[in-house]
């Protein structure tokens, strides 16, 4: 079996020509209908490299699809350059850019069988009927959906159908997939399988991808890159470790990970740590944990994530009330009356339900010191 799935690799990827991808200074604008100009894309830069899952996340807006589009060549951009390999594609026509979208909505041909809509591509490029035949063979052994080539797409559930869609995509051996919030349309159980289908094809294949959604489970457990944006531009790019451990702004803190942002005061700032106050207590934060610019007696934010807020009995310890809770399942999720704020706390569920503390309790906090981030208040 494992053999087996080796050779289709094999022969699958052997015409892959994977190339980096670079987007140079891109910017692109839309009217709002109102006379106005929406910046979709506000000047962004970046390098994907060849087999590299890169993960465009963000709110609502943010410019992730419009950035997908003008890599597909869907749309044209008012600045700046994309470059393939050493080649300027912006002039490249999309159906020669050879980069597949797998969308949301599968899109497929609902009057097409399983087989044809997977080798529709193949044969818009004239490929040999018998060469034809057997890739698409191979994406579908690639996908599992052997047995079910004859279906349509009406009959298929909504996973089979985005593995139609994924091996549509796979079958032409693109330069790079373009995926656009592809497990929307799934529910949580096979989103989560779909999730594990993807990443082992890429593995398998080395696949360049460029991946879109506003999921941050998805973002972080599938990417090599992740690519944060706000309002068309960049705030942050780094691998999901340094994403969710490391927020450099104000706005990835808040959007990644439910961070807590506590107010503190800048005290001391020494050659390896700054000293901050906390309520009435001083905290030491190492120097690779705060930003750059900081005064002393400036008031900035103490970012910790809810995981590394505990919650305890030591009389040492920060004082909360506990105001409400939340199972979650593998985690116990608790809001805390924190000074004049709500801090969240997230517990993991040990299987011990009775060690769950009920709302209303005055507790004790302590936060572990090394998850502490300094960042400046605007
Ligand atoms: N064809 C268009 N005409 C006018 N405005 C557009 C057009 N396409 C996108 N926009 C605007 O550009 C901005 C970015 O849109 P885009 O679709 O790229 O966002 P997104 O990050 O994909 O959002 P979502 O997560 O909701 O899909 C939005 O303000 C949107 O309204
Ligand atoms: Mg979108």
């Amino acid at each position: 079996m494992l053999n087996e799935q080796i050779d289709i690799t094999l022969s699958i990827s052997d015409k892959w020509e994977a190339e980096d991808l670079v987007l140079r200074n891109i910017v692109k604008t839309f009217d709002d209908r109102r006379g106005g100009i929406v910046y979709a894309v506000n000047d962004i830069s970046l390098t994907i490299q060849k087999g590299e899952f890169v993960t465009l996340l963000g709110p609502s807006g943010c410019g992730k699809t419009t950035t997908l589009r003008l890599i597909a060549g869907f749309e044209d951009p008012d600045r700046g350059e994309i470059i393939l390999g050493r080649k300027n594609i912006n002039n490249v026509p999309a159906f020669e850019r050879n980069m597949p979208m797998v969308f949301q909505s599968y899109a497929l041909f609902p009057h097409l069988s399983v087989f044809e809509n997977i080798a529709y591509g193949l044969k818009v490029r004239k490929i040999q009927a018998d060469i034809r035949k057997n890739d698409v063979e191979m994406a579908l052994q690639l996908v599992n959906l052997i047995g079910l080539e004859n279906r349509y797409p009406g009959e298929l559930s909504g996973g089979q159908q985005q593995r139609v869609a994924l091996a549509r995509a796979i079958v032409l051996k693109p330069k790079i997939i373009l995926f656009d919030e592809p497990l929307s349309n799934l529910d949580a159980k096979l989103r989560a399988q779909t999730r594990i289908e993807i990443k082992r094809l890429r593995q398998m294949l080395g696949i360049t991808a460029v991946y879109v959604t506003h999921d941050q489970a998805e973002a972080l457990s599938l990417s090599d890159r992740i690519v944060l944006m706000n309002k068309g531009k960049i705030e942050q790019i780094g691998t999901p470790e340094e994403i969710y451990n490391k927020p450099e702004s104000l706005f990835v803190a808040d959007f990644i990970g439910n961070a807590n942002f506590l107010e503190a005061v800048v005290e001391d700032i020494g050659e390896e740590s700054v000293v901050v106050s906390l309520q009435d207590r001083q905290v030491k934060i190492v120097k690779e944990n705060t930003c750059s610019g900081l005064m002393e007696g400036e008031e900035v934010y103490l970012i910790i994530k809810p995981e590394a807020v505990r919650i305890g009995k030591n009389a040492d310890d920060f004082k909360g009330k506990i105001s409400s809770k939340f199972f979650l399942g593998t985690s116990m999720e608790y809001e805390i009356e924190f000074e004049d704020s709500i801090i969240t706390s997230i517990q993991p569920n040990s299987g011990d339900l009775d060690m769950s503390i009920p709302a209303g309790e005055e507790i004790s906090i302590s936060f572990n010191k090394n998850y502490f981030q300094i960042l400046k208040k605007d």
